[in-house]
């Protein structure tokens, strides 16, 4: 889809970068010629990354942190600036989430997630941020959201409140900081299965049967597809989009906020029904 060299002589830093989503981005930004660098709290996981990267002949590096901690954020962007002689792209991925009824949760709950995501997020774009500014160096960052961001959604709440405060970074950012070079896109992604939804969202088959089944394309997402969408919302080519979240869901939000969308589900005998009762005269 891609000229190859998309992305030759960047360097990506993914939050999560170890798995899922994150691992399959740094994927296709080393197969376009970036170098990545990735960060989480599994060393192993990491380490595992790394040789699978470098297996696909694609230079990278891991480094341990806890994104909720601004000190290990610090010193991560730090061991990567000096590894890389730069960092060129930003990609706050990690993140935390779990269903649960709101009234069973403790305050702790809603702090380990919102440290994650929000915090997390906070911490990385500011420091990196404020490393970019000082050094006159331009810069992308790309925050992956949710559809919920905007729409809120019960029994995710705490994920919920957080993906709307990035959503508000994202936004707030790419107008006060377009002036240093730096760029704010978001994703949001609908339902695109890995081992830590399975584990966190649908432990029970039958919440991603009910998932994949409201979207209109009647398919989860395909790794590949948000990997192609990320390479090109932080290449050079899209330099004026800024500020911008970009849906990839297959149509799934829009059927729930369509009033009407449920019609899908008539036999052909209602809609004959229909038909003949809204065209008689009265
Ligand atoms: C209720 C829970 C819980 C659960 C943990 N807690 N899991 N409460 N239901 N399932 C509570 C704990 O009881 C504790 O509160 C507090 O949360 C912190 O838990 P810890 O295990 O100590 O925290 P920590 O080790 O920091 O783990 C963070 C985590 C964990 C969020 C809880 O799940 C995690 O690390 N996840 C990372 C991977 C992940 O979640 N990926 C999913 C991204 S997918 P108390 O009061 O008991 O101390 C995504 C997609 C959205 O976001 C859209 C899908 C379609
Ligand atoms: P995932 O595999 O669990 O990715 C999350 C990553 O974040 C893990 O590698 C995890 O590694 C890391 N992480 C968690 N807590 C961390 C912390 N405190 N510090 C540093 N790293 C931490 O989940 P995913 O499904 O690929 O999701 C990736 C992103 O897409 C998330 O932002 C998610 O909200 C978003 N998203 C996913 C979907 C979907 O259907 N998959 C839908 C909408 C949005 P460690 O545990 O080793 O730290």
């Amino acid at each position: 889809m891609f000229e190859r060299d998309l992305l030759k002589g960047k360097v990506a830093l993914i939050t999560g970068g170890g798995t899922g989503i994150g691992f399959n981005i740094g994927k296709r930004y080393g197969e376009l010629g970036a170098s990545i660098a990735i960060c989480g709290r599994r060393e192993n996981v990491l380490a595992e990354a790394v040789s699978r990267f470098s297996e696909a002949g694609i230079t990278a590096d891991y480094h341990r942190c806890d994104v909720r901690d601004p000190a290990q954020v610090s010193e991560t962007i730090d061991h990567f600036l000096d590894k890389f002689g730069g960092i060129d792209i930003l990609v706050n991925n990690a993140a935390g989430n779990f269903v649960s009824p709101t009234e069973r949760l403790s305050p702790h709950a809603f702090d380990a997630v919102l440290g994650i995501v929000l915090h997390g997020t906070i911490y990385m774009t500011l420091d990196l941020g404020k490393k970019w500014i000082k050094t006159g160096r331009h810069g992308v960052v790309l925050d992956i959201v949710t559809t919920y961001a905007w729409t809120g959604s019960g029994y995710v709440v705490p994920s919920a409140a957080a993906k709307a405060g990035v959503l508000a970074l994202v936004r707030s950012l790419a107008v006060e900081w377009a002036k240093y070079g730096i760029r704010h896109v978001a994703i949001a992604p609908g339902p695109f299965p890995t081992e830590a939804t399975r584990k966190n969202l649908f432990p029970i088959p039958q919440i991603e049967e009910r998932i994949v089944q409201r979207v209109p394309l009647k398919r989860p997402g395909r790794m590949d597809e948000i990997a192609d969408l990320a390479a090109y919302l932080v290449s050079d080519q899209a330099e004026y989009m800024n500020g911008s979240v970009v849906t990839i869901d297959g149509g799934e939000w829009l059927k729930g906020a369509g009033q009407f969308n449920h019609l899908e589900d008539l036999t052909e005998e209602q809609w004959k029904i229909i038909y003949e009762t809204s065209r008689k005269k009265d």
